[in-house]
């Protein structure tokens, strides 16, 4: 599949695209051109490296609206208070039929504590995820917001995490379920609920920073027993 990371160049971005690519044709897209260009370079020796003779994919980096023209898949891997002005302008450059996949959590941060603040995104916000179904009207899937992007990011390390996702379109559950195990076998997609759910996945990542930050114990996921 050809898969478009917008915002591609951040910490979510790397790790996707290195793994995704043992399969697909991944795009970073940023909006810096020569930015997505030398961010790919790097990921695609990664990926070669991990990988060697498996890797039948490829990484090439673009400017975001050039890279969700190509695409099946958009992933809008950007932080959430610039996303309202980030749909007005690619919208128009998003295939209809490609699937999104929001990893967007807005989170703030209050007497020391990480809070879930939608309202980061608008006053009346209560997700991204739901943001984003409604302004764009493609086919939306909310998840991935409980991979840290650091063990992501080093293809040899065990994903062995569950991973929620939320849609209101039954059509996008397999293509979605397939690229996460893509990126993991071990990697167990749960489904919640329509995307008027998303909040509630949103909102665990803030739960995890919290827990990170009195523990100190970094890079956590979850897993159900
Ligand atoms: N980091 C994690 O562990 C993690 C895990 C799960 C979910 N998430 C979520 O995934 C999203 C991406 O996370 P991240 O850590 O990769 O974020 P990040 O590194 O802070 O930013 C990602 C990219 O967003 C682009 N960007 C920054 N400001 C922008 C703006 N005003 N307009 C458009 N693009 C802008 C930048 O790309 P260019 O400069 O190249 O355009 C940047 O490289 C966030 O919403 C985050 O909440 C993160």
């Amino acid at each position: 599949m050809k898969i478009a990371i917008l915002g591609g160049t951040g910490d979510l971005g790397t790790g996707l695209a290195i793994r995704w690519a043992r399969k697909h044709e991944v795009i970073i897209g940023s909006r810096d051109e020569q930015k997505a260009v030398n961010e790919a370079k790097d990921y695609a020796s990664k990926a070669i490296l991990a990988y060697q003779t498996e890797l039948k994919g490829t990484i090439k980096g673009m400017k975001n609206e050039d890279a969700a023209k190509e695409a099946d898949v958009v992933v809008i891997a950007i932080p959430a208070q610039y996303l309202i002005d980030f749909l007005k302008n690619i919208g128009d450059y998003i295939n209809k039929e490609a699937l999104i996949i929001s990893p967007i959590v807005p989170i703030n941060k209050k007497d020391g504590k990480f809070i879930y603040d939608p309202t980061i995104i608008a006053p009346n916000a209560r997700s991204a995820g739901e943001v984003i179904a409604r302004t764009l009207k493609n086919r939306v899937v909310s998840s991935f917001h409980t991979l840290p992007a650091k063990k992501l990011a080093d293809p040899y390390s065990m994903l062995n995490y569950d991973l929620l996702y939320c849609s209101s379109d039954k059509s996008a559950t397999d293509i979605f379920t397939n690229l996460a195990t893509d990126l993991d076998e071990r990697l167990n997609p749960l489904y919640v609920g329509d995307i008027e759910l998303s909040y509630l996945l949103e909102s665990i990542t803030v739960t995890i920073l919290n827990i990170s930050l009195n523990t100190k114990r970094w890079n956590l996921s979850i897993k159900f027993i």
